[in-house]
């Protein structure tokens, strides 16, 4: 049996997470384990995704919990560090650009275990995030890469990746939502927030280059009081925002705007609910980016840059600086907007791909 841990961190992480540990519980040939590292803890950041996701409770919890970087990755790779001696995974699976996916990366292959990157090879060419040296670093020393798009297959291959190592499965978190979706749809969401099918938008922010300073949010927060003067918003609050517009005493001053509801933190069917449903999203999420171009609707990235390009090549997604977001809005209610496509293998069965993937290079079958 080849024992396979999948690793989850973060909110992001789950919906990656789920169909592919649905996939490989369903094979004989493996043992799929969820090792969650506590990255993030609130019952609407994890608990509820586990739920909505029909994931079981992880089978190790490391729970580190918040902390600088250096903290969450010292004690990610400390604490998981004893587990891998312990268990001697086959397999390390790791998804997306937080900082667990860096560090159970370099702590697994310290101790020479294998190690796969689902979503590897997206780059922003922004090395002041955070996740982009995550990427640089997970992507370098696995051993095997998933990648969603073509885009990804080629930053790998400049950077010298094998092109043996690389694989394009698709995109994973397409496969959550089809996995759900009658049950997205049948929740009917908006009606939950008076609100009309088609007649909203909704606000999701939560990069600390756009949260975390008090002048960039105060401009942001400004601009999204206009917007919610013209159409209905829904904002739902990550943590660190909800932090930050306490502390720098602008959460009354945006709850408090016309048209503006504010949530805590949505589970992955009420969420997706609203999105889709939704007239356009204003975002500065990854996820976000690429289900707004799957489900055709308009996507405002509040972002200089993008690891998703394919979004804005062929789905439906815009970069924009705060002061574009009117005439973007504007844009949008006059049709002038991308309708989008879907990118190839954007198509639900990315998790039967990996696992096959998976089985011929652990098989070494050709
Ligand atoms: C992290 C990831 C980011 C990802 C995001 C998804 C890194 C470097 N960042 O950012 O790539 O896009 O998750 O949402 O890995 N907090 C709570 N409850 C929680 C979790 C966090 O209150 O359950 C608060 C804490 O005050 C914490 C802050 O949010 O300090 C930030 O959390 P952290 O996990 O460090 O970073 P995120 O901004 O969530
Ligand atoms: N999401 C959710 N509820 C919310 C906000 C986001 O279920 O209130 C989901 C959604 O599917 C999105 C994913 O969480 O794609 C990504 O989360 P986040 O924006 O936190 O992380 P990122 O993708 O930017 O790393």
């Amino acid at each position: 049996m080849t024992l396979v841990h999948l690793i989850a961190a973060a909110r992001p992480n789950f919906m990656k997470v789920a169909p592919l540990y649905h996939e490989l519980n369903r094979l004989d040939w493996c043992e799929p384990v969820i090792v969650h590292t506590g990255q993030h803890y609130d019952a609407n950041m994890s608990d509820n995704f586990f739920d909505d996701l029909q994931l079981p409770s992880p089978d190790i919890h490391l729970g580190i919990g918040s902390g600088s970087h250096a903290e969450q990755t010292a004690g990610v790779m400390t604490a998981y560090e004893k587990i891998i001696v312990e268990q001697k995974p086959d397999w390390i699976i790791v998804v997306g650009d937080v900082n667990p996916t860096m560090a159970v990366t370099l702590c697994a292959k310290k101790l020479l275990v294998s190690v796969a990157h689902l979503e590897a090879g997206l780059r922003s060419g922004d090395r002041s995030m955070p996740e982009e040296l995550n990427r640089l670093v997970t992507d370098s020393i696995a051993d095997v890469l998933w990648t969603p798009s073509p885009d990804a297959d080629e930053n790998l291959i400049k950077e010298g990746v094998a092109v043996s190592k690389i694989s394009n499965v698709g995109n994973i978190m397409i496969d959550s939502y089809e996995l759900l979706r009658e049950k997205i749809q049948a929740e009917s969401v908006p009606a939950k927030y008076d609100l009309q099918s088609g007649k909203y938008g909704v606000v999701t922010l939560h990069r600390p280059s756009n949260v975390d300073n008090r002048d960039t949010l105060t401009l942001l927060a400004d601009y999204l009081r206009e917007v919610s003067r013209e159409i209905p918003l829904v904002f739902s609050l990550h943590p660190r925002t909800r932090k930050n517009l306490e502390t720098y005493d602008l959460f009354e001053r945006l709850d408090g705007a016309p048209g503006m509801q504010i949530t805590d933190p949505l589970s992955y069917i009420q969420f997706m609910g609203l999105v889709r449903e939704s007239k356009f999203l204003i975002t500065d999420s990854g996820g976000v980016q690429e289900e707004t171009s799957y489900l055709g609707i308009p996507c405002v990235t509040l972002r200089d840059t993008t690891e998703r390009p394919i979004t804005i090549s062929l789905g439906t997604n815009k970069l924009a600086a705060p002061d574009q977001l009117m005439d973007c809005i504007s844009d949008i209610s006059q049709g002038k907007w991308s309708k989008g496509q879907r990118p190839p293998l954007w198509d639900g069965h990315t998790a039967q791909r990996v696992a096959e993937d998976l089985y011929r290079r652990t098989t070494n079958v050709a």
